[in-house]
């Protein structure tokens, strides 16, 4: 098949680890006869840096008429002056806009031999295999603010098609993998979140085959870290989404390891790891590739419809965690460059 891919490689680390998921892509498209165009623009820091501007207008016209996008990460200290008027995160949150990507799908997967780098002990982590759907267009983060002398006020608004978009999306994803869905919110004490549990439970009839579980957020933040094997799909809203996957992410043992995909727009998907630029190592070939590698797997699953290539890629990352050197925050000695290698090696040789 034929896609063309936009690449926005961004700050810091960010570069390194697309042109790794590039390198991967290309592999791919030789191995399994496809032709797959990259077509490179400037995000975030980069992108005020040359053109004033965190999504310029080549870079939107760019992501209006791709098949995917893969990002790498954006932001860094020479643009986190609290009083500029541009920061790099505007181009991100413009971006999810722009392509209408209302559903942020983070997989949460334990390997054996990085089990051992989690906070948790392995036999809390050994059978974690867990996706999670947060919201991520609407919600407190894109309500009406306010300031005054005395005090400010963020509003949160969510319109039942807002939440029965994503929870749908939720159940769909609930359907292909171990049938039951944890919708989680606050219930209690949140219109919002009465409206979203009512919103789960109605669509819940149209999937009879899937159990729905209702889970407040601050218990859910306990469970997560006492039994995160006993979940599968977990869906939730922007703000409570953005802290849960975070919490969630570092029972994996490293930030570098894990893929997300946005989707759910009329238009590409936006595939990237869940870490940021980094710039504690970047220039450095530090920098773990396999977070990138993975959000390439998601990104031939679900925008391409690629899926033997999804699992090829998937099955060549999990060989060289197995056996291979790895990235210093994995415990090895290998550059960025030697794990990329590796993978692509390791694509090249499966049967
Ligand atoms: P970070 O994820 O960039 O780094 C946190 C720690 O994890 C650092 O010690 C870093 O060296 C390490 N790390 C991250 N990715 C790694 C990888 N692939 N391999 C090896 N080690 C890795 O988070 P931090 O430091 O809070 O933020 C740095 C910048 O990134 C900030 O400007 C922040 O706003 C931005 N950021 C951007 C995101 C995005 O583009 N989606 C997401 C999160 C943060
Ligand atoms: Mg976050």
């Amino acid at each position: 098949m034929k896609a063309h891919i936009v690449v926005l490689p961004g700050d810091g680390i960010g570069p390194e680890v697309a042109s790794s998921g590039v390198a991967v892509l290309r592999q791919v498209a030789q191995r399994f006869g496809h032709a797959f165009a990259f077509d490179e623009h400037a995000i975030g820091g980069d992108a005020i840096d040359r053109f004033g501007d965190p999504l310029p207008p080549a870079t939107r016209e760019a992501l209006l008429a791709c098949d995917a996008v893969l990002l790498g990460a954006v932001g860094g200290p020479k643009w986190s002056d609290p009083s500029a008027s541009v920061r790099p995160e505007q181009g991100l949150l413009a971006m999810r806009k722009l392509l209408g990507v209302f559903a942020n799908v983070r997989p949460l997967k334990l390997h054996p031999r990085t089990a051992a780098l989690s906070p948790l002990k392995p036999e809390r982590t050994k059978d974690v295999d867990l996706v999670f759907v947060r919201e991520l267009t609407g919600g407190i983060y894109f309500g009406a603010k306010t300031r005054d002398a005395d005090g400010a006020t963020d509003e949160c608004r969510y319109s039942v098609a807002e939440v029965e978009r994503v929870v749908r999306h939720a159940f769909d994803l609930a359907r292909s993998r171990k049938r039951k869905l944890t919708s989680v919110d606050k219930a209690n004490v949140l219109e919002t979140s009465r409206l979203w549990r009512s919103v789960a439970t109605r669509v819940a009839a149209d999937y009879p085959d899937v159990e729905l579980e209702h889970q407040l957020v601050d218990s859910m933040a306990m469970h997560l870290l006492t039994r995160p094997a006993d979940y599968d799909v977990i869906v939730t809203e922007n703000m409570f989404g953005d802290i849960l996957t975070d919490e969630a992410s570092v029972l994996a043992g490293s930030l570098g390891l894990s893929p997300s995909a946005s989707v759910g727009g009329p238009g590409a998907g936006i595939y990237e790891p869940i870490h940021g630029s980094a710039p504690d190592i970047a220039g450095q070939s530090l920098a773990n590739p396999l977070g990138t590698i993975l959000s390439v797997a998601m990104l031939l699953r679900h925008s391409l419809g690629l899926q033997a290539e999804a699992e090829a890629v998937e099955a060549a990352v999990g060989q060289v965690l197995t056996h291979g050197n790895l990235t210093r925050d994995l415990g090895g000695t290998a550059t960025t460059h030697a794990v990329t290698r590796a993978v692509i090696d390791a694509l090249q040789t499966e049967t």
